[in-house]
């Protein structure tokens, strides 16, 4: 593997970032470990989704990468040729250096917002992934971002989003008092102070969007067609495929 770091010049400023990295990371781990938000599943998807409709040698950018352990077990069967990781964080990025070891394929990781790494991407991107970060943007922001990812995709590329999506019908808050009596319900090993930072940061930070306001997303971002290729157990998450 041929690992290059690139970080931009300016320092980090995405406080928020940077405080869920130091304060809740060992939190998100916990959600990963035990698949509370069914990663391993959407990653499962993924994984199919590249080696059977995909089916050929791909460059993927991954978005908010984090530390990349779920995202590896999807690309490493595949024929991928490159891998480019971007995230705020530097800790992450370290943790995903090591994760990525296994590939073959070359291998970048940026410290950099995901919206200005797409927006000032130079490559055409065949496969541009983001998930469970892209949640934390308003709608008009989530659509300004998302048509930079139009732009960067090549004709026959793809864009997938795992994101927390409210059912159509469904307000924020009927949303979040969902979310709540499902994680309490399911999420038994998580401290009750671990539960309450976890559910601190939804109530605070996520803004979910509805099925139908995904597609419609995907369709003002440009994109012909969008699908859904996966709902969680819960109904909390689930997988879209956008295509030109
Ligand atoms: C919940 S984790 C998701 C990580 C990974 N995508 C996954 O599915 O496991 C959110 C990640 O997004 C990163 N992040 C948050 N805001 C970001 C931004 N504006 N630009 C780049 N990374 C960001 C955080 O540092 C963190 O690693």
């Amino acid at each position: 593997m041929a690992t290059t770091a690139a970080s931009q010049s300016k320092p980090v400023v995405d406080a928020e970032a940077l405080e869920i990295f130091q304060n809740q990371w060992d939190v998100y781990r916990k959600f990963l470990t035990h698949d509370y938000l069914s990663n391993a599943e959407a990653c499962r998807v993924l994984r199919d989704f590249l080696a059977h409709d995909v089916a050929r040698p791909f460059r993927i950018l991954d978005l908010a990468c984090g530390d990349a352990s779920g995202i590896v077990r999807a690309i490493e069967p595949s024929q991928v040729e490159a891998y480019r990781g971007v995230d705020l964080s530097a800790p992450a990025l370290a943790l995903a250096a090591r994760n990525l070891a296994p590939l073959t394929c070359a291998v970048e990781l940026a410290e950099a917002d995901f919206t200005t790494a797409v927006r000032t991407s130079a490559n055409v991107n065949d496969i541009v992934w983001i998930s469970l970060s892209l949640h934390h943007l308003e709608t008009p922001a989530k659509l300004a971002f998302m048509r930079d990812v139009r732009a960067s995709i090549a004709a026959d590329g793809a864009f997938l989003v795992y994101e927390p999506t409210r059912r159509d019908g469904e307000d924020r808050a009927q949303f979040l008092d969902r979310f709540e009596v499902i994680g309490r319900r399911d999420w038994t090993e998580l401290t009750d102070g671990e539960f309450a930072e976890a559910l601190k940061h939804v109530r605070t930070c996520d803004l979910p969007e509805t099925v139908a306001t995904w597609h419609d997303l995907g369709r003002e971002a440009g994109f012909a067609r969008s699908q859904e290729l996966y709902k969680s157990p819960t109904d909390l998450f689930r997988l879209f495929l956008y295509t030109p």
